[in-house]
């Protein structure tokens, strides 16, 4: 099919596409290799400040390269100067290093580009992902989650947003029956509280603020020292709570939160939750996926009790970000977090296929086509084989950990409960201060060699230096080095110092 614009022609040129795409992939197979055999850097450092001086081009008018050159431009400038997440020594945020085979499956949902808004916009996008949110509820419980449901949403961040919004509806009409929140506002409502982990991620803060309830409505509850949410600590605040007349909204427990991958015991805050009705909602964006395997599933025992459940494809399910599921044990409050009006889209209540319509229960209108990865993935290699991905990484933290215990100068946090570990490096500081500060100091030294990346994270005024273990074809070998750069970036931190 010819254009008559020479341009428009070209920009839709399906010979073009086919070679490029070619080449494009084997660019980007040779990439693959290159970082799982962990041969380049993990990170070219460079301030950002520096980086940004190469990032002034004004914009073109006119074509400036031809795709030739764009491929030349990701090999040389691009692909070279991003975190190498498929590398051995990529330890420290928690994305996965995504499975080849579904960053296929995001070039197809790009190229197809279905609406996902309503069925007719993507008739076979919203099959897959009908499918795979009945698989992701059938494994946390095939029977009690039978009628459940929920969408996928662009993150977890935005997941937790869905959750908190519906158990704000469905919890203040229980406690105000005659005011509506979503068409009256906040301002008829008792003060509102959503009670969470002070470990909770800071989206649940976030989700606060933007519902309009502040972000000071977040009672956080603290944890004991394996960083699990201390129940009798949420009794009192509950009781609090009651004694001021606060209606809470929900109670947010993690299954693997952010700072140390700890899981909270789900069993007992839902037990707790269930006896006084209130909404029970676990972020699991983490961790949830542990229900995938056979040797951990058992950790996240309770979690069948919650009201709404997140649970990220991009973290522990090796899913190219971002797709994150909102799940809800009861479907018809999957429909609570939002209301609308729009004979555009929608066909009205009653309409016998409006429920296929899956921007009702999302914020999104437009979304990508996200179950596609999760669907291929788990038809190729089963749940079995996700869940080998799992053990494979919670199996490396135990022993990293066990490594760290048995190193003079370090630290271990906790055992970890999953796949993130945290330690400190200890060398005879006069405070707590210059100690987190050589933490700090430790970390930027190992980022800017190249070598390495790990995060670092405050908890009670104590910095720790923080890995996720999320890469497969990180080796034990790999994990005594980052123990030793460790050690010799002190040396250097502390001679710098002098
Ligand atoms: C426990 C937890 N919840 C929610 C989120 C937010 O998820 P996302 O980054 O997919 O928006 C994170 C991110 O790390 C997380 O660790």
């Amino acid at each position: 099919m010819k254009h008559t614009n020479p341009i428009i022609n070209e920009m839709f040129d399906a010979a073009q596409f086919s070679e490029t795409g070619h080449q494009l992939i084997d660019l980007l197979t040779a990439h693959l290799d290159t970082n799982l055999a962990g041969s380049a850097q993990v990170l070219n450092w460079k301030s950002p400040s520096t980086e940004s001086l190469k990032w002034q081009a004004p914009l073109p008018k006119k074509p400036t390269i031809n795709p030739k050159e764009l491929l030349h431009k990701l090999s040389q400038e691009i692909l070279p100067n991003n975190l190498a997440i498929h590398h051995p020594h990529n330890m420290g945020h928690q994305v996965a290093s995504p499975l080849p085979l579904a960053a296929l499956c995001d070039l197809v949902a790009s190229l197809t580009n279905q609406a996902m808004a309503v069925y007719e916009a993507g008739p076979s996008a919203t099959m897959l992902e009908r499918q795979v949110i009945r698989w992701l509820c059938s494994l946390i419980n095939p029977e009690t989650w039978g009628n459940a449901g929920g969408v996928l949403t662009s993150g977890g961040a935005q997941a937790n947003l869905t959750a908190l919004l519906a158990a704000r509806q469905v919890s203040s009409s229980k406690a105000n029956p005659s005011s509506s929140i979503w068409k009256d506002g906040v301002s008829q409502q008792p003060p509102l509280r959503i009670l969470a982990s002070e470990h909770a991620h800071y989206s649940v803060s976030r989700a606060a603020g933007i519902m309009g309830l502040g972000c000071d409505s977040v009672i956080k509850i603290a944890t004991d020292e394996s960083g699990r949410l201390d129940l009798s600590a949420l009794k009192s605040a509950h009781q609090r709570c009651i004694e001021n007349q606060e209606v809470i909204i929900a109670v947010v427990a993690n299954a693997g939160c952010t700072p140390t991958g700890s899981i909270d015991t789900l069993s007992a805050i839902g037990h707790y939750c269930t006896t006084h009705g209130l909404w029970f909602h676990v972020d699991g964006a983490h961790g949830a996926s542990a229900l995938l395997s056979e040797n951990h599933r058992e950790k996240l025992a309770g979690i069948e009790m919650a009201d709404s459940v997140v649970w990220d494809g991009h973290k522990l399910m090796y899913m190219p970000a971002a797709v994150s599921a909102v799940l809800f044990r009861d479907e018809h409050h999957s429909y609570a977090a939002f209301s609308q009006d729009a004979s555009y889209l929608f066909q009205g209540n009653g309409h016998e296929d409006e429920a296929f319509n899956l921007s009702y229960r999302t914020l999104e209108c437009t979304k990508r086509m996200m179950a596609l990865k999760l669907w291929a993935a788990f038809s190729l290699y089963g749940s079995q084989g996700m869940g080998a991905l799992l053990d494979e990484a919670f199996a490396k933290a135990k022993i990293f950990a066990e490594k760290i215990q048995k190193r003079r100068n370090f630290e271990l946090l906790m055992p970890p409960e999953t796949n993130i570990v945290c330690f400190r490096y200890l060398k005879n500081h006069s405070n707590q201060t210059q100690a987190n500060k050589h933490q700090s100091n430790i970390r930027q030294c190992i980022i800017q060699s190249g070598k390495f990346h790990i995060t670092q994270v405050d908890l009670h005024g104590i910095t720790w230096l923080r890995t996720t273990l999320m890469n497969p074809f990180t080796t034990e070998q790999d994990l005594d080095e980052l123990l030793e750069n460790v050690d010799l970036a002190s040396q250097a931190v502390l001679s710098m110092a002098k």
